[in-house]
């Protein structure tokens, strides 16, 4: 059943998965850049927008890109992920995080989920470490393939925060560096403090679909003055002289326009505010369903506080008959991705055993979560689950 319908013509009734929610000071700032005639690619919200960021994940700098893929792009870059190198990340996240990996040549090397909150298993990455690879002088080599693994790159999913200290101490012990994929994390924490500048650079992506929306849009964080500014001048087609076009590599015309990055900030505005409306809506899907044996709810580790990006269940053997059923009552719901180890996409990549996020896979629904989602709305998705399940 399909639930994808053009702008304006979805059914009367249709409860989407998640859209934006645009509010606060988005009209006001988009005329600003609009009667100003500042509507491209500089102009002062870029750089609000920025320090906006940079605030909120309590970075240094902050860079902003057309797209979350884009930011991530540029961040192996910085960390000298170089063609035939590996890089390892989870199997289960949304294809972009791989993909940026394979812009620079590299190729990803897929670690299994942990099974409590579907991040990153950081047990399972030390003994990939410690069983496959050689480390020595500075160097840590895949036995398997001989390539060289360069990076280790978390990524944040569905807006629980990954197990990072074990992460950090992994990095430490091999000298790796940390790129951390919060594309979909911002305004989650770890152990009280923003994701996204844990580690060595941090992404995070303005997407549509995500908590805050550019329309489209990304960003890359760091502590590190020489990273940003190189990460300003990749992004900006490396253009070494202010007046010449005079240009020292290859760059990249990555940059975000004022337009997106007005309405980027006027969302930034509404942060607080917004989480807390998500928090709200989980609260109430976990007291609705609390009863219901065969669902198992979205946990929140001790170590977290989630923003529930995108509240999603699990029930055990198989969540397509839900799916369908939702759709069928014009509730749009949505799969996790389809583990990259299995990808077409993702041919030729290594991958180290994975059974969680296939049963994840398998077993994951996402239900609608919209920031702006009507209590009337949140009555109905409940009352089609329950009687899905007969409760
Ligand atoms: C985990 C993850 N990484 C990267 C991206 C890429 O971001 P964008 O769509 O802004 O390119 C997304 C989302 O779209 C994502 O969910």
């Amino acid at each position: 059943v399909s639930t994808s319908f053009e702008p304006g013509s979805a059914p009367e009734g249709f409860i989407p998965l998640s859209v934006p929610e645009i509010a606060g000071n988005a009209q006001q700032y988009l005329n600003q850049c609009i009667d100003s005639n500042w509507v491209s690619t500089a102009g002062p919200f870029v750089d609000r927008f920025e320090q906006s960021v940079a605030e909120a994940s309590q970075a240094k700098y902050a860079i902003a890109t057309v797209n979350g893929t884009a930011a991530l792009h540029i961040a192996l870059l910085l960390s000298n992920v170089r063609p035939n190198d590996e890089v390892l990340m989870p199997a289960l996240t949304f294809i972009a995080s791989a993909n940026a990996v394979r812009y620079v040549g590299a190729w990803p090397l897929f670690i299994d989920s942990e099974e409590l909150y579907g991040q990153l298993d950081a047990v399972k990455l030390a003994r990939f470490l410690e069983a496959q690879c050689e480390f020595r002088s500075g160097k840590v080599t895949n036995r398997k393939t001989g390539r060289e693994i360069r990076a280790i790159l978390p990524v944040h999913i569905l807006g629980h925060p990954v197990d990072l200290d074990p992460i950090i101490e992994i990095a430490n012990r091999y000298q790796l560096p940390i790129i951390e994929d919060a594309a979909e994390a911002i305004g989650t924490k770890y152990l009280g403090r923003p994701v996204g500048n844990h580690g060595r650079i941090g992404c995070f992506s303005f997407n549509g679909n995500k908590l805050l929306t550019c329309g489209g849009g990304g960003m890359i964080v760091t502590d590190d003055s020489d990273l940003a500014r190189r990460a300003k001048y990749l992004t900006t087609q490396a253009k070494d002289d202010p007046l010449e076009y005079v240009h020292g590599e290859v760059g990249y015309n990555y940059r975000l326009t004022n337009l997106q990055a007005a309405l980027g900030l006027s969302q930034m505005e509404l942060l607080a505010d917004y989480v807390e409306k998500k928090r709200t809506i989980a609260k109430r899907y976990e007291t609705a369903f609390q009863d219901i044996a065969e669902i198992q709810m979205m946990r929140e580790a001790s170590w977290a506080y989630s923003t529930y990006w995108m509240y999603t269940i699990r029930v055990p053997n198989d969540s397509r008959p839900l799916l369908r059923y939702l759709a069928s009552r014009q509730i749009q719901s949505r799969p996790l991705w389809q583990p990259l180890h299995r990808s077409p996409a993702m041919v030729g990549c290594q991958s180290d055993s994975i059974e969680v996020a296939d049963r994840l896979y398998q077993q994951s629904l996402s239900l609608p979560c919209s920031v702006g989602l009507a209590s009337s709305d949140q009555d109905r998705v409940i009352e089609a689950v329950r009687t899905f399940f007969n409760s």
